[in-house]
């Protein structure tokens, strides 16, 4: 046929191989030699039945999701899967879809378009779309609720969660799982069902006459509360075509939706962090390979808040751990908090009660270095303190072979000077892990001066093994994330010192998509600790910076926020947080000595405050090279700061509003508040006067 897919007879069984690799995406030309390989088999008068899988590691990933950001773009023509899938439904031979891996997407549609489907158990199968801001474009919307019911698909829809084959197949999706190999199963029952007739998924409709309306008016009421929800609608409003509408007219419906969600921003921008979150795997100009440190079995020292997070995500990845602590009190508590962890997963259904026994087994508890000398990679989470950290690579390095690897989850030092001392700078590295480490993806990979490309690259994989988004950041005070996420925080504070209320400020932030508003982040984190970092950071701040004044009174009244039930707001018991009926009149108190007039602010200026401030820190953060990609500080901001993954991250965000928007609003706020604070930085000026974005 040619290079897409390759077909070959296996007696009176013929057989389309997808070859499109990596994941055998179905663009538009897969699509296309698909169906004709299918319907030359199927003029074929010694064939039978015909068998369809994929090569490689998996059956089809899916649409093409570079096409699509093609056509969304308008530099490709419309998607067309329709047509050539609705051709292989059409074929008059039977056609079995044997999967592995992945059937996800237009994967599953295409799965869909067959007329019997065997998987293997561990293949994965679900519509994902509503994660890139989609609908199934293939016809998915149409052939899902008629082989699983209008209900079941909407929630599959608009979840986009994935399911294992015994899932599916008890629902319908799939006929028979495969035990053993795949193609010598595939064959055989495409033998068995050679002489019956043909089913077409679009001609069974017994589970669309017996839909429980109120059921899909419940999902439509939930989806309405959980913004963005314009896939979801669209999503339901397909699957509802498919009970109301003929098969045609119900994929014409679909495609207009369909077409609709892909030129949205939420849909660019998902699209966007998908290819984001790749790319930040890859490091410009290394030619390191993870293989020469491969790591097998870590120790982390220090189980406090992050060694035991650290510890528990290392142990749900299977890899055996050594935990070391000073004392067996502070050991015993650290693996109280780990325990807790698996049993919440185990409470949630994310494993079951003897797999999160066998990982805690894995975990080795102990107050001495007994068996460092065995591991490969040790994580340091002691305390934020240069000379514990470098007493600790001391010890480490007396102790572990030559070859182990040695990371600090140092959040604000300087990695080569905990590495100094310690003889070994080319193994050092910062594994900045966020709190909860078990739970959040993001990791920051900071190579010092002196570390080998290859320990970088092998703590890229180890990143990937635990689940993470790894991003390299540069060795500079607060990396990329902490770098850029404290103007955010001051502009915070600042508005409730110029007029707006604690309210005012987190509310208009978690309107605009963040996960919390910066002042109950500050509560968060702690009072002292944000002045503290402030201190840190402040240190190399001009003296004619403008610092928060309310911060300072927060932390001299002891009003630490959570920990200590007020800060910014108060806490009760439910952790809920309240006004703070003192702060007002310390704002009050705060300007008059400053002699600043409080105002009324609006939620747009607070937004754009926060936001452009985090923009124009994350471009010097660019132009200085601390990060490689503006979409690298997009997935650090996604997956560990709360920005909204519907608006791509702050660079592309920047991009959508129109760099010269975002400089002509920094450079508003500099004729207000000073150009010390809001200088723009020198890449947005250049950007925005050319007309440039960042991503581009
Ligand atoms: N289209 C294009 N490229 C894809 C792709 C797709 N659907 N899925 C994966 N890739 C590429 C990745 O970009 C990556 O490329 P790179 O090596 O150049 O960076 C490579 O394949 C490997 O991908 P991963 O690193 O993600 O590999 P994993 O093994 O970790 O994961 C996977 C495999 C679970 C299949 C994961 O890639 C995935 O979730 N893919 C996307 C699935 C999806 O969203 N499908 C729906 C697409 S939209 C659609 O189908 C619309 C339709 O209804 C019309
Ligand atoms: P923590 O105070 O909760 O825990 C530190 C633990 O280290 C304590 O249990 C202490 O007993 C132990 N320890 C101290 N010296 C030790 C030694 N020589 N050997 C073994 N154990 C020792 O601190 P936390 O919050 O876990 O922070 C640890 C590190 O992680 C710090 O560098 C911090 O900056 C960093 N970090 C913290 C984040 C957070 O949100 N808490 C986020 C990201 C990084």
């Amino acid at each position: 046929m040619n290079e897409l897919v390759r077909v070959s007879l296996q007696d009176d069984v013929g057989v389309v191989t997808i070859d499109n690799p990596p994941v055998n995406a179905l663009s538009s030309a897969v699509a296309k030699s698909l169906a004709a390989a299918v319907l030359e088999l199927a003029g074929n008068d010694s064939i039978r039945s015909i068998v369809v899988l994929g090569s490689g590691s998996t059956f089809i990933a899916g649409a093409d999701i570079r096409e699509l950001a093609q056509i969304g773009a308008g530099e490709a023509p419309p998607l067309d899967l329709l047509s050539p899938l609705k051709s292989i439904e059409d074929s008059p031979k039977p056609v079995v879809m044997a999967i592995h891996g992945a059937a996800l997407g237009g994967g599953l549609e295409a799965a869909m378009s067959g007329h019997y489907r065997v998987a293997v158990p561990g293949a994965q199968l679900g519509m994902p779309e509503v994660k890139l801001g989609l609908i199934p474009g293939a016809g998915g919307t149409q052939r899902l609720p008629r082989l699983v019911g209008p209900v079941q698909a909407a929630e599959m829809c608009i979840e986009g969660r994935s399911m294992g084959a015994r899932e599916a197949r008890d629902l319908g999706l799939v006929d028979e799982i495969a035990e053993g190999e795949l193609l010598p199963y595939a064959l055989r029952f495409a033998r068995q069902i050679a002489s019956r007739p043909i089913r077409k998924t679009r001609d069974r409709d017994e589970k669309l006459r017996s839909v429980d309306p109120a059921k899909l008016q419940a999902l439509r009421a939930r989806v309405a509360t959980e913004p963005p929800s314009r896939a979801r609608v669209a999503a339901l409003d397909a699957i509802q075509a498919s009970i109301e509408l003929p098969f045609d007219t119900g994929c014409q419906r679909e495609a207009e939706l369909f077409n609709a969600c892909l030129q949205s921003v939420e849909s660019r921008a998902a699209i966007h962090l998908f290819f984001a979150e790749r790319a930040a795997a890859k490091i410009p100009g290394l030619a390191g390979s993870p293989k020469r440190f491969e790591i097998r079995k870590v120790a982390v020292v220090g189980a406090g808040t992050m060694g035991t997070g650290i510890t528990t995500a290392f142990a749900q990845s299977g890899i055996p751990v050594l935990l070391k602590e000073v004392s067996e009190e502070a050991l015993g508590r650290g693996m109280a908090n780990i325990r807790a962890n698996f049993d919440r997963a185990v409470g949630k259904g994310r494993l079951t009660q003897q797999a999160a026994e066998d990982r805690v087994a894995g975990i080795h508890p102990q107050i001495d270095f007994t068996g460092f000398e065995q591991v490969d990679l040790v994580v340091e989470a002691v305390f934020e303190d240069l000379a514990v950290k470098q007493t600790v690579m001391a010890d480490l390095s007396k102790t572990v072979r030559p070859e182990c690897i040695l990371a600090t989850n140092t959040s604000s030092l300087d990695v080569d000077a905990i590495a100094s001392g310690s003889g070994r700078a080319d193994k050092t590295i910062g594994l900045h892990f966020f709190s909860p480490a078990n739970v959040m993806r993001l990791l920051e990979v900071v190579p010092g001066a002196q570390t080998d490309p290859d320990v970088t690259a092998a703590c890229m994989a180890m990143g990937k093994r635990l689940g993470k988004f790894a991003v390299v950041a540069g060795n500079r005070p607060g990396f990329i994330g902490n770098r850029a996420f404290r103007p955010y925080l001051r502009e915070g504070r600042f508005l409730v010192e110029e007029g707006a209320s604690v309210e005012e400020v987190n509310e208009a932030l978690v309107r605009f998509g963040m996960g919390m508003g910066p002042l109950a982040v500050d509560d968060l984190i702690g009072i002292d600790v944000s002045r503290h970092i402030e201190e840190q950071f402040g240190r190399s701040d001009p003296a004619s910076v403008r610092r928060s004044a309310l911060l300072e009174a927060l932390y001299r009244a002891g009003s630490f926020g959570q920990k200590t039930g007020r800060g910014w707001s108060d806490y009760g018991a439910d952790r809920k947080p309240r006004p703070n009926p003192e702060l007002a009149a310390l704002a009050e108190d705060d300007a008059a000595k400053a002699g600043t007039k409080r105002r009324h602010i609006s939620p747009d200026e607070i937004v754009d405050r926060c936001i452009c401030s985090l923009i124009n820190e994350g471009a010097r953060i660019l132009e200085e090279g601390t990060a490689y990609r503006a979409s690298d500080i997009d997935v650090v901001f996604v997956h560990g700061y709360g920005f909204p993954a519907w608006r791509g991250g702050p660079m592309f965000y920047a991009d959508t509003i129109g760099l010269d928007t975002v400089l002509a609003k920094v450079q508003g706020f500099q004729e207000r508040f000073g150009s010390d604070l809001w200088a723009p930085a020198p890449l947005l000026a250049e950007l925005a006067r050319s007309g440039g974005t960042f991503s581009g």
